[in-house]
């Protein structure tokens, strides 16, 4: 991954963004500027743009709004906090989460809410096949009705190095697997984006951005699919309408915005492993004595307090997981 913003913990200069993905850059800027000509929603987000001054909470909670849900749905949000799930540290301020984001399908930096508040193609429907006995497709409507939301206080931990402790919303995966029946065959489960229509055409990377667990590692009980993010809805940086969150693994595992949940007999292939498997394998266990080839991970840094943290083996989701790779 690249750094854009200049930090001690940054790279050396030689090892910053890649010119093609420096262009890929510039054209989603061209086309952010071009979604200010689109009225009202757009004319509001136009001192983020155009001012160098830092935008107020106000202007980035904007940025990322999603239409608002239908009244049905309203009282889903907050939803009950599940007990089990502590941060065992001060929890992340949502600006700091919503300002600080990777979501490479609109930018290579870290300021994604400029890139996402014109744009409105987010999916409508999510689609699971492959080796299930119910392949169907669910719009959020579906995913609302069928499964029972709860609050989870979660770590987080990109790969980069920072962290975040945030309460998602949303229903354990395995609860989408009881409802479609994996087949026996099925020994993995492939993660989708949607195509953003600024990456059709970029040979540089391999979109749409994918994702994969094992079949074990998606029925644990962590692994969550989130549909909010603060007890709301999830804004638009952060995935809207569905990701997964998977807290044991580095965050690229987290793909947002999914598409498509497929049932498979093999390994996928996946986004960042297949830009650079000697970089970002494909379990990507967080685990503080294997170095990235570029840095270390002997510690993080949160969001928001710049605290430095060590790094903990499964981010210190072992009880729930280490059973899996005994
Ligand atoms: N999902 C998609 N579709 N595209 C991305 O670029 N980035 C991943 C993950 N999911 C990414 C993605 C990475 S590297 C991280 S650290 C998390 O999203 C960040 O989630 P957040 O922005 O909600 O904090």
């Amino acid at each position: 991954m690249n750094y854009i913003i200049r930090r001690p913990w940054d790279l050396p200069e030689s090892r910053h963004t890649a010119i093609e993905v420096y262009r890929n850059r510039r054209s989603h800027r061209r086309e952010f500027l071009k979604s200010m000509g689109l009225g009202a929603a757009g004319a509001a987000f136009a001192p983020l743009v155009t001012g160098c001054s830092s935008p107020t909470d106000e202007e980035i909670e904007a940025a990322g709004q999603v239409e608002p849900l239908p009244t049905a749905y309203q009282s889903l949000y907050p939803a009950e906090r599940n007990p089990e799930f502590e941060y065992g540290r001060d929890e992340t301020a949502k600006r700091a989460a919503a300002e600080y984001s990777n979501f490479y399908e609109f930018t290579t930096g870290k300021d994604v809410y400029r890139y996402v508040a014109g744009f409105n193609k987010f999916p409508e429907t999510l689609t699971v096949d492959g080796l299930c006995e119910k392949p169907r497709e669910f719009d959020l409507d579906d995913l609302l009705q069928l499964f029972t939301l709860e609050e989870r206080a979660y770590r987080h931990r990109c790969v980069e190095t920072w962290a975040m402790c945030v309460p998602w919303t949303g229903f354990p995966l395995r609860d989408l697997l009881k409802e479609v029946q994996p087949k026996p065959g099925a020994k993995f489960v492939e993660f989708q984006t949607f195509q953003h229509p600024d990456t059709v055409g970029d040979s540089y990377y391999d979109w749409p951005y994918t994702e994969g667990l094992t079949i074990a590692e998606a029925d644990n009980e962590l692994s969550l699919l989130a549909t909010g993010i603060f007890g709301e809805p999830l804004p638009k940086q952060h995935g809207t309408p569905v990701r997964l969150v998977v807290p044991w693994k580095y965050g690229y595992k987290s793909i947002k915005s999914l598409t498509r949940i497929t049932f498979t007999d093999r390994q996928p292939a996946t986004f960042w492993n297949t830009a650079d498997p000697r970089e970002y394998d494909f379990q990507a266990n967080v685990n503080p004595d294997i170095p990235h080839p570029r840095w270390s991970q002997a510690t993080e840094w949160m969001l928001g307090t710049r605290e430095r943290f060590e790094t903990q083996i499964y981010n210190g989701y072992g009880e729930y997981v280490a059973g899996l790779y005994a």
